[in-house]
């Protein structure tokens, strides 16, 4: 019978966030279930042409290059305009940053809604042309003060002031992972129906993990604490079982499974990096917001990442993230070094 029941009703993200409010029983305007239909839209549309990518020339390069001094691929860019177009269009955003513009995108006047979108339009480019997932983080806050015209001060905020953050994972399904902060919940696209269906409500983090996720290939930069921790659980003490090495090279990817499997994701800074490479506001933020609400930790070895103050759009900032336990050993050897 519960099968049954499970069929005839289903979940979509509009009525999961609905019902989100009703719970809450206040007044709600619709106005952030509205912004995740666009997003949730962008990212049905995203997928759809990552789908299709080898057989309309989506593969490859777009020829030019980004802030960052990454070279943009075609897809890069395609979902930059999608989710740009779109999210302009749903009339509920003021300002949108997104990996792929130098600048702030101010939302002009007869568009403007009183969100702040922070956004990684196409995360893991590097897999694209293999054919490994890929997906779209973001972050929203709210702006400053409603009705004026919105500036990046309204995103320079810790990741704590963040009122919602999510990541679509194009994968052998696309997934949705979302929290307006009461929980992360997962969602699978029917693409029969073309709706994003729970299908993982309350996702929780084991708190010890069995697995790291590291590009070890930087290993002659790392910095002593980071050496140490990875030979921690690379040779524990007799008895004990190694962990186990899985590394995608998309955060969304590495972040997804560890929020289902645990264990340790990390992005250190390094002797070629000092800030590491994954940024700060539509990277960090939003997959630290995930993890704590999964009930994980997120921090970049001495302190929490949703606490850090951003000073530009672009920064980065070093990343570790996953089963508490996890994350307060690697803690343990940065404390030690101190
Ligand atoms: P993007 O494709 O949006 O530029 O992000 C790439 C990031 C992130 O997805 C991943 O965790 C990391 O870069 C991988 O970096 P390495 O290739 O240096 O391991
Ligand atoms: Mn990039
Ligand atoms: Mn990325
Ligand atoms: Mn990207």
């Amino acid at each position: 019978a519960d099968d049954l029941a499970m069929t005839s009703d289903i979940v979509t993200v509009t009525r999961h966030v609905l019902s989100e409010q009703f719970r809450l029983g206040v007044a709600t305007t619709g106005d952030l279930t509205l912004l995740l239909t666009a997003i949730t839209t962008t990212s049905k549309f995203i997928a759809s042409n990552v789908r299709r990518a080898r057989l309309i020339n989506l593969i490859g390069m777009a020829g030019e290059t980004n802030v960052q001094g990454e070279e943009q691929k075609k897809l890069d860019v395609l979902s930059n305009n999608i989710m740009i177009n779109s999210l302009r269009a749903s009339g509920k955003t003021a300002v949108l940053v997104s990996e792929e513009n130098e600048e702030a995108i101010i939302i002009e006047d007869r568009y403007r809604g009183k969100y702040c979108v922070v956004f990684d339009p196409l995360d893991g480019s590097s897999n694209i042309d293999a054919g490994v997932n890929i997906g779209t983080i973001f972050g929203i806050y709210h702006i400053n003060e409603t009705n004026t015209k919105g500036s990046v001060q309204d995103v320079l905020k810790p990741g704590s002031q963040m009122v919602a953050a999510g990541y679509c994972m194009y994968g052998s399904s696309a997934n949705l992972v979302l929290s307006t902060g009461k929980g992360v919940h997962g969602f699978t696209l029917d693409p029969g129906l073309g709706e994003f269906i729970l299908t993982h409500p309350d996702i929780r983090i084991p708190p010890r993990g069995k697995i790291y996720s590291f590009n070890e290939g930087n290993s002659v930069y790392f910095h002593p604490p980071v050496t140490n921790y990875l030979n921690s659980v690379k040779f524990p003490p007799s008895g004990k079982a190694p962990y186990s090495a899985r590394y995608i090279g998309s955060m969304v990817a590495d972040v997804h499974r560890t929020l289902l499997y645990g264990g340790i994701f990390g992005y250190p800074d390094d002797k070629k990096s000092k800030s590491g490479k994954l940024r700060l506001l539509y990277e960090a933020f939003p997959m630290a917001y995930l993890t704590e609400q999964a009930g994980g930790l997120a921090s970049t070895g001495t302190k929490r990442i949703l606490d850090i103050q951003p000073t530009q759009i672009h920064e980065r900032c070093p990343v570790f993230l996953g089963s508490k336990e996890d994350v307060q050993d690697l803690m343990k050897f940065y404390e030690a070094e101190a």
